[in-house]
Formats: C-alpha cells, structure tokens, sequence
C-alpha cells in the first residue's frame, strides 16, 4: 500500500452532534480520555451558551481564541488517527454545525435517555441524511430515570427517519442501572459510578446462564433475557454496509460522566466508521487516493485579540498531501497561495505541519483572504459543494452610528459575514442598505459587540418586516432582470452579486412564486 494509501485508511473524521445539554462535551472529553490523549476529566472546555447572554459568548469564543485546540481534537488510538470536529450546540450557532457537518466522514450523535429526541437533533439529523452521512447513536445519561429503551428506538425511528440497530443492552436503568451487554460479543459490562477513573468491569456471559442473575440479580436478568430475544427477532443482524450508506444507525448506552458505555463505543467506532470519503464538486468527484492536494474551508476562526486581526481558517484535506510552503491555488480569488506555518490540532496544543493527508484538518492564517467554501487546489479548475448558506431566518437593517467610521464599518461587516457568522445583503438601488439576515438574535449581539472591539465601529440593527430570502434564478435572463426592476424594494444581492427576494411573509412569497412561474426561488445558495 502506498503511503497515501495507508494515512487515508488511518483516518476517522467525524462530528459528535446533539440537542444541548444531552452530554456532547462529556462524551468528547471521554473518548479523548479513553483514546490516551489526556490523562484527566476537564480538560476540554464546554462550548456551551448557558444563558444565552453575549457575554457568555464573547468569553467562550476568548477561551477557544486562545485555544482553537478546542475546534478539532486529534488522537490516535489503536493505529487508528481520530479526528474530532466539534460543533457548537447552541441553535443560534446551527449554520456553524451544518457546514462543520460538511467536512466529517460520520457522525455520533448523543441523545439523552430521560428527553429522547430534541429539536436540534432532529434538525441535525435532517442534514446528516441529506449527505447520506453515516451515525452512530449514543443514549447516554443512563444513570438517571429515562424512557423505556425500546420506546426509545422507536422514537429515534420516527422522528429521525432512520432505521436503528441497538450494538448494546441497558440492564436497568437510573439508580438500578447495572450495565450493558454487548449484543455483538455477547459481554457484560457491569456499571460503577465514577466520574474520574476509568473502571474496567467487562466479563464474558452466557446469559442462559445462573451466571447472569449471580450478577445482575434474578429480575433483571430475566428482563434482559426477554429483551435480548425481542431485539434478535425484531432486528435485522447489524449489517455494516447499511451503516456506510447512512440507512441504519448502530445504538450503544452509557453514561458519558461515569466513564461508562465509552469504550464499547470507541471500539466499535474505530473497526466501522468510515476512513477519508470521496467528495463532489461542481465538476467531478475527488477522490482522497488522488495524487494532487485538494480541500476546502469549511469553518473561520476569528482571532478576538483585536491587536491581531488575522483569522484562523480550517481546511479540510480531500485529497493528496498538503505540504508546507508550497503553492496553491485559490480557486476563487484566482491566485496562488501558500503557508509557512500550517497547524494540526493534537488533543490540547496545536503543532506546525509539513504535511497533511486527506480526512485531517489544518488550520491556516489568513489575513482576509478567505471566505467559507473556498477551495485550493494544485490548479485545477474546481469547487467543493455542499456548504450552502441557508434562507437566514431573522433580517435585520445594519445602521452606521458613527459617519467616520464608514470604511471600519463596511470591513467589519464584510469579514464577519465571510466567516458565517451572519450573511449579508446589500440593495444598491436604496442607498447601499445593508441587511443582515441570522439564524438566531444572539448573532445580532456578537457582531455589534465585535464591530465595536475588533474594528472600531459602532452600528444599530432595526427590525425589518422580512420572513424570508430566497436566491432567484431564472432560464431567461431577460425576465430575471423584469422581476428584479418591477419588485424594487423587495430584492436585494448577496455578497457574490446573486440576486435574492425578500419576502415579507410566507403567504407573499408564495403569492409571487405562482405568479412568476418563470422564476426558480432557491432556498439555500447552493442551486447551480
Ligand atoms: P452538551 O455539550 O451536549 O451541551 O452537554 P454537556 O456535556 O455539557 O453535559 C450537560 C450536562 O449533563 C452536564 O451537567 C453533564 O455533567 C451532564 N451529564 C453528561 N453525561 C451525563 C451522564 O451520563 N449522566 C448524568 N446524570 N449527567 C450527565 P451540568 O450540570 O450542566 O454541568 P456540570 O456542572 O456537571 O459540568
């Protein structure tokens, strides 16, 4: 095997996604943990928005300022390299997750046992589904009173449309919770509490057994017996290539603060979960075994030190071996660049590389000259799909507060929106007027709040009565350009110049779209 060949086999990319609060951090920690990468709980700081107040933001964003570590965690763990992306669970933040979604080769998604499937899981799930993205489910929290499992499964069914196939067993659960069995290889892995060390109780059981009530005691052995039957009848042998193809979700249950459930998980991770995978773009689809380097930026990291305004982009590698100090090209900007100091991200320290292999992410400084989506290639003509902006959800008109500060305001508005935390639109025929348009209010706070500390400039956001954008397209330029004159105020351009209807209401966009049967609306930007 070449060695290209052999890195691309390592790697194991993947997103841990899941409604906030259901434990995504505590797993986190937990497979770095269990994988050897840190030695004790704690280390990996939440990223999450408790109160959902700015404030709370700005000093989560500091501390992942000074330690993107946090952003990507790699390790590696029996021969196998991990690569963890993480996603902000806060819903104001989901753009950040769906395009971070768009750079990992599978997913585990963390449900917690007592609130079963959340709003934001399922509006995760849905984007994991559309890109046929392989999952692995995690109950955790089975420490506590939750629901009954299989009422459980049936609920990750139907709400997450997807078929699921429990790997493990609970035995029990909240203060009687006794362990797992592993349907798999037919172990028990009896429970202890323990949220600092990691306890090793896996025994080897014949669950026909006395063994089985000698451990877990007679009732609860009967009920597992019961259980085990039902599930072998109900469901199919796991079959690994439905997994692969995103059609059936393999379930484990634990409990990630008790160190429990995780290395069934991790093992059972690392021997299924898919290596680096092919990726479209506008032109064909790139394969990681190609010679030549291809990748894109999917995520922008601002520096908040506002004594350095350089940014942080990360660049998922799809094929090839990036090298250090080597030129590349910016598809996009149409120009050659390269990067003395690129740096992968080990569990609690970042380090420079020489090179990269396809599945791993590097974090490149940039002074400006990125934006999300962009691709490098060594020249060939070509652009990662996939990172789509979506129809924001709030639109708000951006109002300068301080005339002298207009050239701060307009770059300020301008990188921010490049690094996704927000989009804007411009309409030119109304006196340049700026909207900017989020999927959550708490946007509006961090980007008055950075305009302010990183580029000087003070701004206001009044409400505008807009429901909803959509990107228009249409076969017949000539019509286009009638429905842009005729809807004046309605529409507006987005950065790349592509025009878009701002519709006050729903009942308003649907009005025009059956009047003007000649205009596609889009609803994400990805349309071509
Ligand atoms: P998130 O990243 O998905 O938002 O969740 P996070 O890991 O921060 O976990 C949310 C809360 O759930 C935390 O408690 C955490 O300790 C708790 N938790 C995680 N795993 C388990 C588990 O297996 N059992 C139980 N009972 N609780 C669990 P917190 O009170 O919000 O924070 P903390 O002060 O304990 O850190």
């Amino acid at each position: 095997m070449s060695k290209l060949a052999a890195e691309i086999a390592k790697r194991r990319t993947f997103g841990i996604i899941s409604h906030p609060d259901a434990g995504k951090t505590t797993l986190t920690e937990k497979l770095l943990l269990f994988g050897g990468a840190i030695q004790t709980a704690g280390a990996v700081k939440s990223n999450k928005i408790k109160k959902g107040a700015t404030s709370d933001f700005m000093e989560i964003e500091r501390q992942r300022g000074i330690s993107v570590a946090t952003s990507v965690m790699t390790f590696d763990y029996q021969g196998v390299k991990i690569n963890i992306l993480d996603t902000p669970g806060h819903k104001d933040f989901a753009e950040d997750t769906y395009r971070t979604l768009t750079a990992v080769d599978s997913v585990i998604l963390v449900i917690d046992c007592v609130k079963g499937v959340e709003e934001q899981t399922e509006r995760l799930m849905e984007v994991c589904r559309m890109r046929k993205t392989p999952v692995i489910i995690f109950i955790n929290k089975m420490d506590r009173e939750g629901q009954n499992p299989f009422d459980l499964l049936d609920e990750l069914e139907q709400k997450l449309s997807i078929s699921v196939r429990p790997l493990t067993w609970p035995i029990n659960m909240g203060s009687n919770f006794k362990g797992v069995y592993h349907l798999l290889d037919r172990s028990l892995n009896l429970f202890s509490a323990n949220k600092t060390r990691i306890e090793k109780n896996v025994v080897s059981v014949d669950i026909h057994t006395p063994e089985l009530d000698a451990r877990v005691g007679e009732k609860d052995a009967a009920q597992l017996r019961e259980d085990v039957d039902l599930i072998e009848g109900v469901y199919e042998p796991f079959d690994r290539a439905q997994y692969l193809s995103g059609e059936i979700a393999p379930v484990f249950f634990g409990s990630a603060v008790n160190n429990f459930g995780i290395q069934e998980l991790l093992d059972t991770f690392t021997k299924i979960a898919p290596p680096t995978q092919a990726r479209g773009t506008d032109v064909r689809v790139v394969e990681p075994s190609e010679k030549k380097f291809t990748g894109f930026v999917f995520k922008i990291h601002a520096n908040l030190d506002p004594k350095h305004r350089d940014r942080i982009a990360f660049l998922r590698i799809c094929s090839g071996v990036f090298q250090r100090n080597t030129f590349y090209q910016h598809i996009r900007l149409k120009k050659n660049v390269r990067f003395a100091n690129p740096y992968n991200f080990m569990a609690q320290e970042k380090e420079v590389i020489e090179e990269g292999f396809p599945g791993d992410v590097i974090g490149l400084y940039d002074t400006g000259n990125f934006k999300i989506g962009d691709t490098l290639t060594e020249g060939e003509v070509l652009n990662y799909q996939g990172i789509p902006n979506f129809s924001p959800e709030i639109f708000k008109e951006l109002i300068n507060l301080d005339p002298m500060k207009s050239k701060q305001l307009e770059k300020g508005i301008d990188q921010l929106t490049d690094e996704g935390v927000a989009q804007l639109f411009l309409q030119p025929q109304l006196g340049n007027r700026k909207i900017v348009g989020t999927v959550g209010d708490l946007q509006y706070e961090v980007i008055q709040y950075r305009l302010e500390h990183e580029y000087g400039a003070k701004c206001r956001f009044d409400g505008m009565q807009v429901s909803k954008a959509c990107w228009i397209t249409s076969e017949d330029p000539k019509k286009l350009q009638e429905f842009v004159r005729l809807k004046g105020q309605n529409i507006a351009q987005d950065k790349d110049g592509n025009y878009v209807f701002l519709a006050e209401s729903d009942w308003i966009l649907r009005m025009n779209q059956t009047n003007n049967p000649e205009i596609e609306f889009h609803f994400t930007s990805e349309f071509k």
